[in-house]
């Protein structure tokens, strides 16, 4: 879990100090190719998997293919803050033209607020705006704590590209906007309300930030001036199809008032959501029903035009208490915004201050040309799609938490992983690719790398849980920590799949052929993540949530507390073989009977297991 340590001297936070940390490695050749063998083991068959190994001796034979790309990419590692940080920002985030919404963006529940009323709403909407501003001022101050993971510092630089930022619609290709170090940084937020959009000024001309109370008036004056609910909602084109965006965006932006109405949310500090009301649901559908609101808004009829999908930073604060976030995948991960948005929950109760006359909050104006309104009815066309299209199951499991396996002397993460493996093989009857995300952050610039949780001992594991004539304790122990040491591979930057496409990029740099182990199928295979997983630990009862990455994964990710997990598990509705709610079920039925495995197998049998445990203790950091 990473930790903020408060005692770091305030400037450790900067930009700059990540010249302190180490920079990322570049794995040795044969190392990548034996763990890519062995990662493919439990997921290809035999025949397949005999003509990846000829492939890579052919790729590693000496002054081969491989050894010239190895070479080339150890050049980069030198020249370069990050070998892998630019090649990844536009890999995988900036030249992918799928929506952003559900394909990308990730979702924050954040805990449900006890209001269900506009006056609330617009109460929070003010604390958590002068939140997010004592945040800011830390940022500008660089008095950002550092955080860490284990004894190691982590490096903060995704702290400093989440607000004042915008991802910019292209053609081709998208590219991401930052405009802290402007001139003239910003000094307004956008709010809207009924698909409308405001430029909030908050700050004073002393530059001194509004208060609480402050912000609330301002709000209520937004509020009043969007009353009316038949408006365009303008914001559901960055919904779009990434290519049918970046054209529309090319033909509004041509009138004058549109493009400076669309520079002004860019350049905005960040956004808030004055979200309408959505129908009530039962208390146990409530924990989907807000996370399918942060995620896409519930479609063209409820809320997915009262967002603008580009901004990296969208507050979502509904009438009836529901509150989280969505933010824009490019510039960082899950991780930083989910302490953040507990940093901004920190704001105490609004304070009475003197009441100094502040300006009318600027209306947004679009021109809607006939063409830009049939890119508005494609997009919501789209979304609609999209909406019915996302299966979600939203659950706490709350028969234990990070506490039981740690009595087992199992580290939780790969204790969960281990469960998801099961319960995907009790669905599917076979393992699948899985992906799960593993920070880089101990390097500068470091973004993720994965953690492969389909190996070859889970493969075992999983396929001897129900078979009554095996030893499964040992099994399990033995995937737990084949899954920890993989981890502990991955966050020292020595894992497989960002070395490989960094080896595939080199080969494209250099405007050689494809070596044709990333012409093979195991290569296609083996990134096919039908199971596509994160951890995003926070210290409040929220949950993230994000949509699969293949049209018949499922994306789940979770926050272990101590007593309880939050899980948020999806797929598609097209898909016929997936089904989020069976996954999830699948899943807290595999956590309890390895729970049961475990308290029912006697203490003697797992001595040896613990010994182990401990000695492996060493290598978690
Ligand atoms: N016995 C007892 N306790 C153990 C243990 C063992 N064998 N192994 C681990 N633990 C403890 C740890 O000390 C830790 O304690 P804490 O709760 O006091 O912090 C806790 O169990 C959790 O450890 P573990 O479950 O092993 O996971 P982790 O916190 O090391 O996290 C990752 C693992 C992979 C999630 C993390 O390293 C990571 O990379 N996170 C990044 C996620 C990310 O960027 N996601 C992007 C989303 S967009």
């Amino acid at each position: 879990m990473f930790t903020v340590n408060m005692k770091t001297p305030p400037f450790n936070s900067h930009p700059q100090f990540r010249e302190g940390l180490p920079k990322l490695p570049v794995p040795p050749l044969q190392q990548t190719c034996e763990h890519y063998l062995a990662a493919l083991t439990p997921i290809v068959d035999p025949e397949e998997l005999n003509h990846t190994r000829k492939l890579l001796e052919e790729f590693q034979k000496p002054g081969g293919v491989g050894e010239r790309l190895q070479k080339g990419l150890e050049q980069r590692a030198k020249k370069m803050e990050n070998w892998l940080s630019d090649w990844w920002l536009q890999t995988a985030y900036l030249d992918y033209r799928m929506p952003v919404v559900v394909h990308s963006s990730p979702g924050v529940v954040l805990p449900r607020m006890e209001f269900s009323d506009r006056q609330g709403q617009m109460r929070y909407a003010a604390k958590l705006i002068a939140g997010v501003l004592d945040f800011k001022s830390m940022i500008d101050n660089e008095t950002l704590p550092v955080e860490y993971l284990g004894a190691k510092p982590l490096c903060m630089n995704q702290y400093y590209k989440v607000l004042s930022s915008c991802r910019i619609p292209g053609t081709k290709r998208d590219t991401v906007v930052n405009y802290t170090l402007d001139k003239r940084p910003p000094t307004h937020i956008t709010v809207v309300h009924n698909f409308q959009f405001f430029v909030l000024d908050v700050y004073n001309s002393d530059a001194t930030p509004l208060t609480v109370d402050q912000i609330y008036i301002q709000l209520e004056k937004i509020w009043n001036s969007s009353l009316q609910t038949n408006k365009e909602p303008i914001g559901i084109l960055t919904s779009n199809h990434r290519n049918s965006w970046g054209k529309a965006y090319n033909n509004l932006i041509k009138d004058k008032t549109n493009k400076e109405s669309v520079r002004a949310i860019q350049k905005s500090i960040f956004t808030v959501c004055l979200d309408a009301p959505i129908p009530r649901v039962s208390d146990d559908m409530y924990r989907t029903r807000a996370g399918v609101q942060m995620l896409h808004g519930g479609g063209s009829r409820w809320n997915s035009g009262n967002r603008w999908f580009d901004k990296t930073l969208q507050f979502i604060i509904g009438e009836d208490g529901t509150c989280g976030l969505i933010y824009e995948h490019a510039p960082a991960e899950g991780p930083p915004i989910v302490v953040t948005s507990y940093l901004y929950r920190k704001k105490s109760e609004m304070v009475r201050t003197p009441m100094v006359p502040l300006r009318m909050p600027q209306k947004l104006r679009f021109h809607i040309t006939p063409e830009i309104k049939k890119d508005i009815e494609e997009a919501k066309q789209n979304m609609n799609i999209m909406v019915h299209d996302l299966d979600m199951k939203v659950s706490v499991f709350s028969h234990f938490g990070k506490d039981f396996p740690k009595s087992q002397k199992m580290s939780p993460d790969a204790f969960i992983q281990m469960a998801l493996q099961l319960a995907y093989y009790r669905i599917y009857k076979r393992c699948c690719p899985t992906y799960e995300s593993a920070s880089l952050r101990m390097f500068r610039l470091g973004r993720t790398d994965t953690i492969r949780s389909t190996t070859i001992d889970s493969d075992k594991f999983v396929k001897a849980m129900d078979d009554p004539n095996t030893e499964k304790v040992a099994l399990l122990d033995k995937a737990v920590k084949a899954h920890r040491a993989y981890t502990d591979m991955a966050i020292r930057g020595q894992a497989i799949d960002r070395h490989l496409l960094g080896l595939k990029l080199q080969a494209i740099e250099d405007l050689a052929a494809l070596p044709e182990i990333f012409m093979d199928t195991s290569y296609a295979v083996v990134l096919h993540f039908n199971l596509s997983t994160s951890q995003v630990p926070a210290k409040t009862n929220c949950v993230m949530c994000f949509g699969p990455v293949v049209p018949d994964g499922y994306g789940v990710c979770y926050n272990p507390m101590d007593t309880h997990i939050n899980f948020a598990v999806s797929a598609f509705n097209s898909c016929q073989d997936t089904n989020a709610a069976r996954l999830a079920q699948a899943l807290e039925d595999a956590l309890l009977d390895i729970k049961t495995l475990l308290e029912q197998t006697p203490k003697a049998n797992k001595a040896w297991s613990r010994q182990s445990s401990e000695g492996e203790q060493l290598l978690i950091i």
